[in-house]
């Protein structure tokens, strides 16, 4: 597999001016603007962080406050404690969780996934060595190669919550882990309040540093579509997973869910 990884990380590089095969050959009426959060076309959704790619991670590190880098601490943590020797980050994006996990793991085999070249680009300017440019509902690795999969603030992006799943079930090795990081919305009195920053004050901070407001109503939107705590963990146990947990982050603006591989996956 290591062959296949370097060759097509040299992949990602020519593909960042060009098409990406298959993905770009995707139908969408969405030419330009961002996805629909309801239908989340691929093409749209990809088109969309190879725009924002360059300004991405000052615009999480502003819009969170600094605290994703708590989170992505938190969730390296845990995989670090299932001591994997092969992980799989998918959506890496800019590949933050992808090094955090690389950093406490010095031995494990660290493969990025995501089908933005121009993410990928950071990534591996950020160090990230084994990167694969392809979708997460159609990854090109054969049954059981990871011990553990990640994916952090992807899975909410994907056309097909429950397809995604049941793919990152296929590629986990027996028994392996999953381990999902992903926004959701706080409870009680400072939901309302939350969601005023989320709706009005990330697109307007968020214009500010990427040019992309639209890139940041879309993300308000989607938060507001993803399920989460018992609805999101009955999903994962649903599509090839068991034992699914979830832990709430800052408040509930973020949550952190974890299962292991089903062995009546199929
Ligand atoms: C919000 S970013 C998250 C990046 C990174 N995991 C992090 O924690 O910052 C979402 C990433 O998911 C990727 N993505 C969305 N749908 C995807 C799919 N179907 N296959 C592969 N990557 C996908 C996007 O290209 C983008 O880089």
């Amino acid at each position: 597999m290591g062959e296949m990884v370097s060759r097509v990380a040299e992949d990602v590089l020519r593909a960042r001016s060009a098409t990406v095969g298959r993905m770009a050959a995707a139908p969408s009426n969405n030419d330009g603007c961002a996805p629909s959060a309801a239908s989340r076309e691929p093409a749209a959704v990809r088109r969309m962080f190879d725009r924002i790619a360059r300004r991405y991670d000052l615009a999480n590190h502003v819009l969170s406050g600094g605290i994703d880098f708590w989170w992505r601490h938190r969730a390296a943590e845990l995989v670090r404690q299932w001591r994997p020797a092969r992980v799989l980050d998918l959506a890496t994006g800019s590949g933050d969780l992808a090094l955090a996990i690389a950093r406490k793991l010095p031995q494990a085999e660290v493969t990025g996934v995501d089908f933005s070249p121009e993410m990928l680009a950071i990534a591996r300017a950020k160090g990230l060595e084994r990167i694969v440019l392809a979708d997460a509902l159609n990854l090109p690795f054969p049954d059981g190669s990871f011990d553990c999969v990640t994916v952090a603030f992807g899975l909410r992006n994907m056309a097909d919550w429950g397809a995604a799943l049941r793919e990152m079930a296929r590629v986990t090795a027996p028994s392996g882990h999953l381990l999902v990081l992903e926004f959701s919305l706080p409870r009680g009195a400072v939901q309302p309040l939350y969601r005023l920053y989320l709706h009005r004050g990330v697109p307007i901070l968020a214009a500010l540093v990427t040019g992309q407001k639209d890139a940041y109503q879309y993300l308000a939107a989607s938060i507001e579509k993803f399920p989460s705590g018992h609805e999101m963990t009955k999903l994962i146990d649903g599509h090839g997973f068991v034992h699914a947990g979830a832990r709430s982050l800052s408040g509930g603006i973020a949550s952190m869910y974890s299962a292991r591989k089903s062995s009546q996956w199929k």
